[in-house]
């Protein structure tokens, strides 16, 4: 088949998104170029602004565009027989508060541009191809991931979503308090029920989507291209611990029920029970590297230089390729918090924001992405996705698989997060073969 991907035009609109960005330039020497720091946070007006110019793309290129309720964006080129399933693809463009530039837009530009160019050497689908791109992939605004694919794929309520709190204030101090997703959507231009979202049954016959790995095993390899077998169970907690406050140097140390010392406990806690599971995971002979644990974001309540805490709220984020064993960490790690609260004389409760199961890719769709590296004859090899992505919360309602390019020194969700342009092409090249076939089939 003839293919002519157009590098140049692709690369120029990555860096194009790049430039849409709440971050001032980066000032930091240490980083390596080429760098931009990325902040593209769903629904504020540089999201907007980014959805905008995607879609004057998309209807540039010819193809038709749908908005959902949400805001998740099909952009639809038609096949010759439109009532069968489709093959999509497709990625995010929010970005976290300070981040790099390649996460999500490469499956999203690359998306495109592998339309496009297939559409240029007047390839006619039989299938009709979509590119998808998901509303808050990132859960910086409403505190969960894959917003927008979790009402397409139906694990979500539409309901409890649109009464998710805007969390925006806790990272940008000019942001309002108090409003509902309901609310942040509908003044950025998305009206009705949330309940139509969700895609009706068989609407994808194939699914695909490309992305940076995140990771360093494609480079450590030396390997082009990873296919994704399975993606990692994630699951996320919000815990806040209340002790006692009061003043820095008369509250005696006896009298003491400090919920950041309980807090510290708490992080140091799971960080063990995640170790001991990956130690005797590899005992096993297992990896010894899938069970990952990260609390990323901590308050401290009042927060001054003389105060003893009284309220900690922190963030947990835990992930496995298997479910049991990642439940078996938060079963340790609930016990240690019941001893650190008799202990300590504090009260710690739970908010479980999600716990999601892996998602597996399908053979057919493995062995076309196996095929296309072949035809384009790069290098490949099978992978775990440790980070999640959309295409979890597509598995339940279609047959998915990811492709993976490398990034450089597998940096990812910070502004030095790079991949080689000659990636990003292959990538783009290798998803348009297979699209193509998955089209044909
Ligand atoms: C996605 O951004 C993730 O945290 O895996
Ligand atoms: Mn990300
Ligand atoms: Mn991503």
């Amino acid at each position: 088949m003839k293919l002519n991907i157009n590098s140049d035009r692709l690369l120029a609109e990555l860096h194009r998104l790049a430039r849409i960005t709440d971050c001032p330039p980066t000032e930091d020497k240490a980083l390596l170029a080429p760098t931009q720091a990325v902040t593209r946070i769903v629904f504020t007006p540089r999201d907007l602004e980014a959805r905008a110019w995607l879609k004057s793309l998309a209807q540039a290129a010819g193809f038709s565009v749908r908005e959902d309720a949400v805001g998740n964006t099909f952009m639809r080129w038609e096949g010759s027989e439109p009532s069968l399933g489709v093959v999509g693809t497709g990625s995010h463009t929010d970005a976290i508060p300070h981040a790099g530039m390649y996460d999500g837009t490469v499956g999203v530009l690359g998306g495109l541009e592998a339309l496009r160019s297939l559409k240029e050497s007047g390839f006619q689908p039989k299938r009709s191809l979509e590119l998808l791109m998901f509303t808050s992939e990132e859960p910086t605004r409403f505190g969960i991931g894959c917003l927008g694919s979790r009402l397409l794929g139906g694990s979500m309520d539409p309901e409890a979503a649109d009464a998710l709190h805007d969390r925006l204030h806790e990272t940008d101090r000019n942001a309002p308090e108090g409003l509902s997703l309901r609310e942040v959507r509908e003044a950025a231009g998305f009206h009705g029920a949330l309940g139509s979202v969700k895609l009706p049954p068989h609407h994808y016959d194939a699914w695909v989507e490309l992305h940076i790995e995140q990771g360093p095993l494609l480079e450590r390899d030396n390997v082009e291209l990873g296919i994704v077998t399975n993606i990692a169970a994630p699951a996320s907690y919000r815990y806040t611990v209340e002790g006692f406050g009061g003043h820095a140097g008369a509250l005696l140390m006896p009298d003491r029920h400090d919920a950041l010392c309980a807090a510290a406990e708490m992080i140091l806690s799971v960080e063990r029970h995640a170790r001991a599971a990956n130690a005797r995971a590899e005992a096993e002979g297992h990896s010894g590297v899938d069970t990952v644990a990260t609390v990323g974001m901590v308050a401290v309540h009042p927060g001054a230089v003389n105060s003893v805490p009284s309220r900690v709220q922190l963030t947990l984020d835990i992930r496995d390729t298997d479910v049991a064993r990642r439940d078996s960490v938060i079963d340790a790690f609930h016990a240690d918090i019941r001893e650190i609260e008799r202990r300590r004389g504090v009260h710690a409760s739970e908010e479980l924001i999600n716990a999601d199961q892996p998602a597996h890719s399908d053979p057919r769709i493995i062995a076309a992405l196996e095929a296309a590296c072949q035809a384009e004859n790069a290098t490949f090899e099978r992978m775990v996705s440790r980070a999640y992505h959309d295409t979890n919360f597509i598995a339940p309602i279609a047959p998915v698989a990811m492709l993976f390019i490398p990034c450089r020194n597998g940096v990812s969700h910070r502004p030095d997060e790079y991949a080689a342009p000659e990636a990003i092409v292959l990538g783009a090249r290798v998803l348009a073969r297979t699209l193509a076939k998955l089209s044909m089939a």
